[in-house]
């Protein structure tokens, strides 16, 4: 299967700052490079429960009595976790976004340059497709998502381009969608462009800021105090919210105070600025490029 280089694995693994004995959990488990590295560290007595909405990655499951596979969204990590016998864990990991193997199978519509269904649903049981939203939506609604997800300058006339031609044919593949906005597309810019426009699309149709919202908040109910969140972004509009909850607890970034004026947190950033892939990394793996990557610890 096309699973590739998992991204700035040491680093990640650094930041889970590993205790051989320890519950951890990998939520974005793909093609399992991050999860086989985690149990690597740990010993007999450690455990990894890890996540992943995407059925396809069931196949990579890992063949090791101290690892679970779950095939449920990261939103409900806590009950999960409960309902398999985890109250708290010392670890979560989290590797936003599209896996290779996504993006490198045209039918599952993920990728600009493949010509394949608009589907771009991670988890192929939940009803809505990429197709059902762009032949559905309003104009409003998706001048919204675009503005707002794929934070596209000209959201209105590509919204409007999208309504047109479906009017003339459903929408039905991801070329049918690029011919539609293809005036649209500045010279040069198509791919940035197009990647924007397709981000947009995959978050409003996987819901990606709420169940991020949600995990990340149920981490903090879960992590014993001292354990750790490492959480890789692949856009800005994640990475403000990862940024702004490791500093305040909240998605605004405001931190609040209590009657004496001391800081009411729950985590504590473990390095100030995000952490990018090194120079060679980058070199022999492209989908590092844009990650930032935010290592919190619990507070007590
Ligand atoms: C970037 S890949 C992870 C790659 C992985 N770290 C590796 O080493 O192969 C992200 C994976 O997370 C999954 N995913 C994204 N959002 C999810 C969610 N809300 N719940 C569960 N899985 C999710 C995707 O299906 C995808 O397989």
């Amino acid at each position: 299967m096309g699973y590739h280089l998992p991204v700035m694995l040491n680093e990640c693994i650094e930041g889970l700052n590993i205790r051989p004995d320890g519950t951890y959990v990998d939520a974005t488990f793909g093609g399992g490079g991050h999860s086989r590295a985690i149990l690597s560290h740990l010993g007999e007595g450690g455990r990894l429960i890890a996540f992943d909405q995407d059925a396809d990655a069931l196949e990579n499951a890992l063949d090791d009595s101290r690892f679970t596979l779950l095939n449920e969204n990261f939103r409900h990590m806590k009950s999960f976790l409960r309902l398999h016998g985890v109250r708290s864990v010392d670890g979560v990991l989290a590797d936003l976004g599209v896996s290779s193997h996504q993006f490198d199978v045209a039918e599952r519509g993920f990728s600009t340059r493949l010509n394949g269904e608009l589907d771009l649903r991670m988890d192929r049981r939940q009803e809505t497709t990429a197709r059902d939203l762009v032949n559905s939506a309003s104009e409003e609604e998706l001048t919204r998502m675009l503005r707002l997800y794929g934070e596209l300058p000209n959201a209105y006339q590509m919204a409007k381009a999208i309504c047109r031609a479906r009017m003339e044919k459903e929408i039905v593949t991801t070329f049918d969608l690029r011919d539609a906005v293809s005036r649209h597309l500045p010279r040069g810019m198509e791919n940035k462009y197009l990647a924007m426009l397709f981000q947009a699309l995959r978050i409003e149709v996987n819901g990606e800021l709420d169940a991020l919202k949600e995990m990340l908040q149920q981490s903090v109910d879960v992590l014993v105090s001292g354990g750790r969140l490492v959480v890789m972004s692949y856009h800005s509009l994640e990475d403000r919210l990862v940024k702004n909850f490791f500093k305040a607890g909240n998605f605004e970034g405001e931190v609040n105070k209590d009657f004496y004026g001391n800081p009411i947190v729950p985590l504590k950033p473990v390095v100030r600025k995000a952490v990018t892939a090194s120079e060679e990394e980058l070199q022999v793996n492209s989908r590092a490029r844009s990650a930032k990557l935010r290592v919190a610890e619990k507070l007590s």
